[in-house]
């Protein structure tokens, strides 16, 4: 059963058109861009060398066999040994470093309108929105950002050493227990992608991801200030299963009774692109199967199952969850 939920939501990722799962050679952010012309700059530079190599060991192999006076050899040894390499490597490193402040721009204070505190939790992420003007606004396991705008990201861990990345945006960092870790993006396109959990920090570390939306930013500024705001409410029946069930002792969700801080802020879950931290599509069949068996989907988690419930209590809840826009 734990398999054939893993391989499901494998071939999900893998299959579906979950467009997130894209790579860091098809950039969509400023820093994303100059890493894919640094790499291609270096693949190029490796190949180039290494035909340089294999053609002249086939030249000295095939057509010119004769020994070469030493001084001659020791001309080869000496430019293609020791003067070609350290020109190539010295200008290589030097074009690495000369990019090196644009890879890590660090956003002053001033310079970035929107702040967003990412916390690595074992094995989902609390997100906090922190604009220029208005009251933070918390979400989780997502990551939205305006197009064409820096945004500033503060890291941290509340356990282990996790690793933010969104690969087609930008490179990664480590969120490390009792530490802020800074980092600033600029999306360049709209587009939906995935951000994987870059360091091993237990059993579902691999089913640590969330989806980062890049949007216009009309769009955003929409979204965020609707964020902001409780969703509007469908469903009684499952809003008063959810508490009665006890879901709001770790779980927060704005405009009712469920105040807990333990698990992923579950306030506007509707409007996300997956659940269980970007493991599964977000529908409410989905999110029913985690609330089950959340150790089916996500290994080691510590939110327990709920099975012994009547399943029409767990439909109920899902359908209320799936509601709040
Ligand atoms: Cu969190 Cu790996």
């Amino acid at each position: 059963m734990g398999q054939y939920f893993s391989l499901s939501a494998a071939s999900f990722l893998l299959a579906s058109g979950y467009a997130g799962a894209r790579s860091v050679l098809e950039p969509a952010g400023e820093e994303a861009q100059q890493i894919a012309v640094l790499f291609w700059v270096m693949l190029s530079g490796g190949a180039l060398i290494w035909l340089g190599v294999v053609g002249l060991l086939l030249h000295s192999a095939l057509f010119n066999r004769r020994r070469l006076a030493e001084k001659s050899a020791s001309r080869i040894i000496l430019w293609g040994g020791v003067v070609f390499p350290s020109v190539t490597l010295c200008a290589l490193l030097a074009y690495a470093l000369w990019l090196m402040p644009g890879l890590r721009p660090f956003a002053q204070a001033s310079s970035a309108a929107l702040r967003i505190e990412v916390t690595g939790r074992q094995f989902w992420w609390e997100v906090v929105y922190h604009p220029s003007q208005g009251p933070p606004v918390a979400s989780a396991n997502e990551i939205r950002l305006p197009v064409g705008e820096r945004v500033e990201l503060t890291l941290k861990s509340a356990d282990v050493i996790h690793s933010f990345w969104i690969p087609p945006l930008g490179g990664k960092m480590d969120m490390i227990p009792g530490r802020i870790n800074r980092l600033s993006l600029k999306a360049t396109k709209p587009g939906v992608f995935r951000g994987p959990c870059a360091e091993y920090c237990g059993t579902s570390h691999a089913l640590m991801a969330f989806s980062a939306v890049a949007m216009e930013p009309e769009a955003f500024r929409s979204w965020l200030a609707a964020q902001a705001i409780p969703a509007p409410s469908a469903g009684a029946s499952g809003s008063a299963l959810f508490l009665r069930h006890g879901c709001g002792s770790c779980h927060f969700v704005a405009g009712t009774d469920a105040r807990g801080t333990i698990g992923p802020d579950l306030s506007h879950l509707g409007s996300r692109v997956t659940v269980g931290a970007g493991i599964l599509p977000n529908t409410e069949d989905a999110v029913a199967r985690f609330i089950a068996r959340p150790e089916l989907i996500k290994p080691g988690s510590s939110m327990p199952a709920f099975d012994m419930l009547p399943p029409g209590d767990v439909r109920a809840i899902a359908a209320w969850l799936r509601g709040l826009q």
